[in-house]
């Protein structure tokens, strides 16, 4: 039996084999993408391909730990119902023996062309790291080209994540990188046929000039235009904390500036980054069919201890943010979820004009919308998003695993008007003032736990909206 018959039916035992155990989990996404067993990390080949959406992800099917990663898949015809494909890529050949790693999708001649790090390691825990190929006519079943571009000197072998997009008449690729001397940055190819690359330099490094340091290890570019404006995203690695920013392990963030594609250089502003809340990292966007920027995050953070998470008891570990839609408002990104999302409503149980405080019974799967000057918010008694008029400082404050409180800010001078809350049965995404921030976080409150109060300044009112939302838009 081959290499990859044998992974991909040991995948599908180990999905039959924990099934069962992994949907009696009361903190099991009812309307997030989650593994169907074992870790899920990395978005990958997000792509609208034929008019379905594919969305393929790192995955460890045999533990809720990292390791040898597969590509699995999910499909969707409306950004609402996700249906679990056959796996779509295993470690299987020798040049990603050690994990399929994360890539990008394209449509390559009618043909869908996706391009991942075939990732290496020898006994010693040598890295070798190689970019490839492979081609699928249906998204469905790929067939491996092998090795595209090999590792170019300079560089450790932390060189990972290809992302390519077509410009003119010609292909680019994206590549996170870490430089010999141990510094992150992005780097750019070029191609005429997306099959023989050829290096053009780097687009950003971390100790550039619109930075002072920014790690030692960028992970998962994306390079695409809006408002006429490029932006590159990307995940540094080794960013020192420095006040309200970068408090979580590995950041998120992006740099906007326009890109010279004849010179290979890239003019740009300082870092920003995206998310505020506790778990956020490696999104990865894509241009649909309406001609929207649609980025889809991994609602985890790496080297964070998994084992820590009561899901892991379930043989279960992380999920990806629902879809938004990005917009670019003077240099900033905004991420709004995508209006299809309010088709996993059901019933609305409240409509309600709130004077000082109210206090809300929710279904445990719901979506809650604020317009008011807000003061406070306490979700399910597991976490409080409280703001401070004085330092215009907006908190989400929730317990650490250690038993004390943890906390994330964002600077809001100009208060906070309106606040959406997508809430899971053990997750929050709370986009405030109309997607200006976000806060992504994991949020695992008593199972029993339904009760939301609000509090706005006082002498004011705010409109209050509560809808249960769908439990049954994931198939697997
Ligand atoms: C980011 C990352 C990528 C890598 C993948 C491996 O979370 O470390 O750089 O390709 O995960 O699963």
């Amino acid at each position: 039996m081959s290499n990859d018959r044998r992974l991909r039916e040991q995948a599908d035992t180990a999905i039959e084999t924990h099934q069962e155990i992994v949907k009696q989990d009361p903190y099991r996404q009812a309307f997030h993408m989650s593994p169907p067993v074992g870790l899920l990390n990395d978005p990958n080949g997000w792509i609208q391909w034929k008019g379905t959406y594919h969305l393929y992800f790192q995955w460890m099917p045999f533990h809720t730990g990292h390791g040898a990663k597969f590509w699995g898949h999910f499909s969707s015809d409306n950004l609402v119902e996700w249906k679990l494909e056959p796996t779509a890529l295993t470690p299987s050949d020798w040049f990603d023996q050690s994990g399929c790693y994360s890539g990008s999708a394209i449509d390559y001649d009618g043909k869908m062309k996706i391009y991942y790090t075939g990732n290496v390691k020898d006994e010693n825990g040598q890295r070798e790291t190689y970019q490839c190929s492979a081609e699928s006519v249906n998204g469905i079943e790929f067939v491996k080209n092998g090795v595209e571009i090999e590792l170019p000197q300079g560089y450790t072998p932390h060189f990972r994540d290809p992302k390519v997009w077509k410009h003119g008449d010609h292909w680019y690729m994206v590549i996170g990188a870490q430089t010999e001397d141990l510094y992150g940055c992005v780097v750019l190819f070029e191609s005429e046929d997306a099959k023989e690359w050829g290096f053009r330099g780097e687009l950003s490094h971390s100790a550039g000039k619109e930075f002072g340091y920014l790690g030692y290890m960028w992970e998962c570019p994306d390079l695409f235009t809006l408002n006429g404006q490029d932006v590159l995203l990307f995940s540094p690695q080794g960013v020192e904390a420095d006040g309200i920013n970068y408090n979580n392990l590995y950041q998120t963030g992006y740099v906007v500036g326009k890109l010279d594609y004849q010179q290979a250089q890239f003019q740009h502003n300082r870092f920003e980054e995206l998310d505020r809340g506790f778990e956020f990292y490696a999104p990865q966007t894509t241009c649909d069919d309406k001609g929207r920027r649609l980025l889809v995050g991994w609602m985890g953070c790496p080297d964070q201890e998994e084992k820590a998470q009561p899901t892991h008891r379930y043989h279960w570990v992380h999920c990806m943010t629902i879809p938004r839609e990005l917009s670019l408002e003077n240099d900033k990104l905004i991420q709004r979820p995508v209006t299809e999302l309010t088709d996993l409503r059901t019933v609305q149980r409240y409509d309600e004009q709130v004077a000082e405080k109210g206090i809300f019974e929710l279904d445990r799967v719901s979506e809650m919308q604020i317009d008011g000057p807000i003061e406070e918010v306490n979700l399910l008694n597991y976490a409080r998003l409280v703001y401070e008029r004085d330092s215009g400082l907006l908190t989400l404050l929730r317990p650490a695993l250690n038993g004390t409180v943890e906390s994330r800010s964002c600077r809001l001078p100009q208060g906070v008007n309106q606040l959406q809350l997508y809430i899971d049965r053990s997750s929050v995404e709370i986009f405030v003032n109309d997607g200006e921030e976000v806060f992504t976080s994991r949020m695992f409150a008593d199972t029993e736990a339904r009760t939301v109060e609000v509090k706005i300044e006082v002498s004011t009112t705010a409109n209050v909206k509560v809808w249960s939302l769908r439990d049954d838009v994931i198939h697997f």
